[in-house]
């Protein structure tokens, strides 16, 4: 049962947040980078890390400033520190490193991951484990059984792409906008989601995922089959040759082949163990027809579906914040040689 400032820099969003007792959000202050990577279809590592040196510390003093708290009165400081881009990962952790050593106060590394799985706890009840969890954002897709909220072993993933960078390219072949993953919802709503039969992977027995596949079969179904190889490969039609609800058709069929993908396996993970609870997180969960799925798969096992409320969906430091409670709780403490890592490896 803490006070705690919670950092956050892993990806394009930099954001800083005040949260008590692990679920009570004092301030959440996110600052999107989205303009500055529209006209590149997605994040530039080098545009990211210098957007946060710039922001980090207005953003930190106003999530301050907006919880009313002074730095004296926090019992630690958190930032995600894994994982995402390493250079945008240094800026909130060299921040975090900074108000821990000058303020004599706890450092608390959180894993980013984990925290999107924390995030239906806030401003919410809680929890009953044990519990399926569900991440799926921009960099990650993937299930796992919690038996506590720090207790968490990883039962499904991508082995390509993750379901959100999939939303992303998707919204790039049919020119729709970025961030793709809105975008997609936005021209799938006058779409008939069986115009296109698009693939949906199965990996054997396992509960992992893949989503190179359907990104390529919807590449394939909007403009022909290619010819040619490599830089000299040519489709036999662009997509402005498609009428508005052709469009709209293959982003409804995309969608639907996405989200399926999740929602079967979720199914069977939920048959395979025994869970009180559903939890999930991540930009994507911000999604609609996912949202209804995920409903619908709790609603038939019986079991209490925990959604990320959608202003937690997205990277934002409260959930890192959260997170940081229970860690706190269980005396996790780290020291100023806390790395940062693009990848978790342990
Ligand atoms: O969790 P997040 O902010 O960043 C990562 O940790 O990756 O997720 C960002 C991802 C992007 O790929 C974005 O297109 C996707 O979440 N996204 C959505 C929606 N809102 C955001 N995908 C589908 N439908 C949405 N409504
Ligand atoms: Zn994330």
């Amino acid at each position: 049962m803490a006070l705690i400032l919670g950092i956050e820099s892993s990806c394009d969003e930099t954001s800083a947040a005040v949260v008590r007792d692990g679920c009570e959000v004092l301030s959440n202050i996110v600052a999107t980078q989205h303009d500055l990577h529209e006209r590149y279809s997605g994040v530039v590592p080098e545009i990211a890390s210098r957007a946060h040196l710039e922001r980090i510390l207005p953003v930190i003093k106003e999530c301050l400033l907006e919880a009313g708290v002074q730095l004296g009165e926090l019992d630690a400081i958190a930032v995600g520190h894994e994982p995402g881009l390493i250079g945008s990962l240094l800026v909130g952790l060299g921040a975090a490193k900074a108000l821990a050593w000058s303020t004599g106060l706890p450092l608390i590394g959180v894993n980013h991951v984990w925290a999107h799985l924390w995030s239906p706890c806030l401003d919410s009840r809680s929890i009953e484990f044990p519990a399926i969890g569900l991440v799926a954002s921009g960099g990650h897709t993937a299930l796992y059984v919690l038996r506590s909220p720090t207790d968490i072993e990883v039962i499904g993933s991508t082995i390509d792409d993750a379901i959100g960078e999939a939303f992303d390219k998707a919204a790039t072949i049919l020119e729709a906008g970025y961030p793709g993953g809105p975008a997609i919802e936005t021209l799938a709503c006058d779409g008939d989601p069986g115009a296109l039969k698009l693939p949906i992977a199965r990996l054997g027995d396992t509960l992992d995922f893949s989503f190179s596949g359907l990104k390529t079969a919807l590449l394939y179904g909007v403009r022909g089959r290619p010819e040619g190889r490599g830089r000299d490969v040519t489709y036999p039609r662009s997509v402005r040759d498609l009428a508005a609800s052709e469009r709209a058709d293959a982003a409804a069929s995309f969608q639907k082949a996405a989200v399926a993908a999740i929602i079967r396996n979720l199914e069977r993970a939920i048959g395979q163990h025994d869970v009180r609870s559903l939890l999930a997180g991540g930009g994507v969960t911000a999604n609609g027809e996912l949202r209804r799925g995920l409903t619908g798969v709790a609603d038939d096992h019986g079991i209490d579906l925990r959604l990320a409320a959608s202003a937690y969906c997205v990277d934002n430091a409260a959930m890192i914040a959260g997170l940081a409670d229970a860690l706190h709780a269980d005396g996790i403490r780290h020291g100023m040689d806390l790395p940062a890592a693009a990848r978790v490896t342990h």
